[in-house]
């Protein structure tokens, strides 16, 4: 009986123990290899464009997360044998942030990412969130990955309320994200997100009336969410 509970207890903390910290400028080189490794193959919009295969880099997305990571907010969950398991990127969003990037995208040379990047920035210039809320600056939880291997465990879900913490923490009012497929979205609302508006991947195409993004089911829709905090 007692070697049943010492066990039993023993396995609870070998698959249970994970720590979730703010990640520290001396692994993003590894929170980069994680994401070649899961969201820059797996996140619907780049698997719809066939971005990149697992395992490769991408220049314009490792730019793009190494600036978010380093406004130092981003937090990851990390094993007890020191592996990044998963990871929530957190950046800054400031008025004229997204009108500025929106413009610097028509300069990148690669039209899949360009078509990802459109779809995200015009579905966020729908509403200008910084009237809309009156703030001056938003917590913009803009990649979320879990490993392969990590996955069901509910680190997810840690990952968004350590951020939610870590945004309080910093004096933010508003948290948002863009969720682009099923499992995200369900997280998020659980997190007690709301949407503020949706776009069908269906519905979104170009002059001849073709798909521009042709998404896999499960999902079916882009998401922006947001929670206040006060
Ligand atoms: C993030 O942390 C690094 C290392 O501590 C520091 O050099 C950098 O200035 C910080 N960046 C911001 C935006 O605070």
């Amino acid at each position: 009986m007692v070697l049943c509970l010492c066990f039993s207890n023993f396995f609870f903390f070998f698959f249970c123990s994970m720590e979730y910290q703010v990640i520290p400028v001396k692994r993003f080189d590894e929170v980069i290899e994680h994401l070649r490794q899961n969201f820059f193959a797996d996140e619907p919009l780049n698997k719809a464009v066939n971005l990149c295969k697992r395992g490769e880099g991408h220049k314009y997305l490792e730019e793009h997360s190494l600036k978010t990571l380093e406004a130092n907010l981003s937090v990851m969950a990390v094993s007890d044998a020191n592996e990044i398991a998963g990871v929530v990127l957190n950046g800054i969003l400031r008025p004229g942030d997204l009108q500025a990037a929106k413009k610097k995208l028509q300069t990148k040379d690669d039209e899949k990412y360009r078509k990802i990047f459109q779809l995200l920035y015009d579905h966020n210039l729908q509403t200008d969130i910084f009237e809309y809320f009156k703030i001056d600056k938003a917590f913009d939880m803009s990649i979320l990955s879990v490993d392969e291997k990590f996955r069901g465990k509910g680190i997810a879900k840690h990952l968004v309320e350590n951020s939610e913490s870590l945004a309080k923490k910093h004096g933010f009012k508003l948290l948002k994200a863009d969720a682009t497929g099923v499992f995200s979205q369900k997280i998020f609302k659980s997190a007690g997100f709301e949407v503020l508006h949706e776009q069908y991947y269906n519905k979104y195409v170009d002059n001849d009336n073709e798909i521009i993004l042709p998404v896999e089911s499960p999902h079916i829709k882009l998401q922006l969410l947001y929670k206040r905090l006060d």
